[in-house]
């Protein structure tokens, strides 16, 4: 494959040097260098005439599916009400009624519209995506004051939202609440976002969105930051489940044990042992790699695919496209796809990898892969990973 770039891929990979309306004119590099994690950015008319990719009967038919993430929230006389999904429609308060919030999670994964439009952030690693979140609200409805650990493009999509937002000093919550609402909220900013403008806001900034007039729908593209414990955890687990073979079955040896008046004791060396063992567990940086990009690809437990039928078994002869619900990445050696780890190297490997980053493969690079890609990418097609186009 060389260097040379199919035209499609060309246009599909992104130029992080070209300026946005999307981010109010500035390049994607310069809104990581200036904004990402340091500071909110308003942008007016990041997509201009915008009008919303999902209607609000198509959402809440969404809301009341199985295996779709969604919460609906209510505040009344009796204060904060909180229902987790499915959530029938006929179970939705009338949209003239104020004060209500339906949340509907991982919307990317259930509607390829949504998924395109996410596609425009990816100036951001995947490794950081978590998923886009659509909420609808009635007049006045919200979630109230709160912070995420989330960085998050907050894209008004449909009527019009009063954002204020700023940094707390006082994170305490109100007690006694199904939600995370601050006690003390001290907004420093305020702006009201129309269709088509959009504010990001780094993590632990505090914000509190409420719709002016009904029908108010906004679109949460959100980036988790997984916390040092977190991974630690998912690696670790991963890495144990693997140490057993790479360690060998070398034993615990003590021939210079002397005898003992304390038996309770735990000797010394064999914490020596243990320590080694587990350094050694995780002194093989590809296997802590093929564990990160395993978990970072694994789909969320709502995630099915649909296997295809063999019925075009063998036609490899078009383009590939990855599947809305397929996660890809790859590192130096690996290629990851929806959990699962493939060394590659050479011609394959850049491809794969443009697969990964753009998506889709065009006919010529299909063409150009060895026997055993295609073989894989025939499972994957199976599997209902990707669909030949
Ligand atoms: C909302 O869209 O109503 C809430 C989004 C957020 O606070 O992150
Ligand atoms: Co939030």
């Amino acid at each position: 494959m060389g260097c040379r770039k199919s035209a499609l891929s060309f246009f599909l990979t992104m130029d992080t040097t070209l300026a946005l309306p999307l981010l109010g004119g500035l390049t994607p590099e310069q809104f990581m260098k200036r904004h990402w994690q340091k500071k909110p950015l308003l942008v007016r008319q990041a997509v201009p005439g915008f009008s919303p990719l999902l209607t609000r009967a198509a959402l809440f038919d969404l809301a009341g599916q199985e295996g779709v993430e969604s919460r609906l929230l209510s505040e009344g006389k009796q204060g904060w009400k909180l229902r987790s999904g499915p959530i029938a429609r006929r179970a939705l308060p009338p949209v003239s009624q104020p004060h209500w919030t339906l949340l509907v999670q991982g919307v990317d994964l259930h509607d390829d519209g949504i998924h395109a439009f996410m596609q425009q952030f990816r100036f951001v690693p995947d490794a950081r995506l978590d998923d886009l979140m659509i909420s609808y609200a009635s007049d006045q409805g919200g979630v109230g004051p709160h912070f995420d650990s989330y960085d998050v493009f907050l894209f008004q999509a449909a009527g019009k939202r009063r954002w204020r937002i700023g940094r707390q000093k006082d994170l305490s919550l109100v007690e006694g609440l199904p939600l995370k609402i601050l006690a003390n909220f001290e907004p420093e900013h305020e702006y009201v976002l129309e269709p088509g403008d959009m504010l990001y806001l780094p993590p632990r900034w505090a914000h509190d969105g409420v719709a002016l007039g009904g029908d108010c729908m906004t679109y949460s593209i959100g980036f988790r930051q997984p916390s040092r414990g977190e991974l630690a955890r998912e690696l670790l687990t991963r890495t144990a489940d693997e140490a057993t073979d790479f360690l060998g079955d070398t034993a615990y040896r003590d021939p210079t044990q002397p005898a003992v008046s304390r038996p309770a004791e735990v000797p010394a060396a064999m914490l020596e042992f243990a320590r080694d063992a587990v350094e050694r567990a995780l002194s093989d940086p590809a296997q802590l790699a093929m564990a990160l990009g395993e978990a970072l690809t694994e789909p969320k437990t709502n995630v099915w695919f649909e296997p295809s039928s063999g019925a075009t078994d063998g036609e490899t002869g078009g383009a590939v496209v990855l599947d809305r619900r397929t996660r890809m990445m790859y590192d130096e050696r690996h290629v990851f796809i929806n959990g699962e780890s493939y060394r590659a190297g050479g011609r394959d490997a850049r491809a794969m990898r443009a697969l990964a980053d753009n998506r889709t493969l065009d006919k010529l690079e299909v063409a150009r892969l060895s026997a055993d890609a295609i073989e894989l990418v025939k499972q994957w097609k199976h599997a209902g990973w990707l669909h030949f186009a």
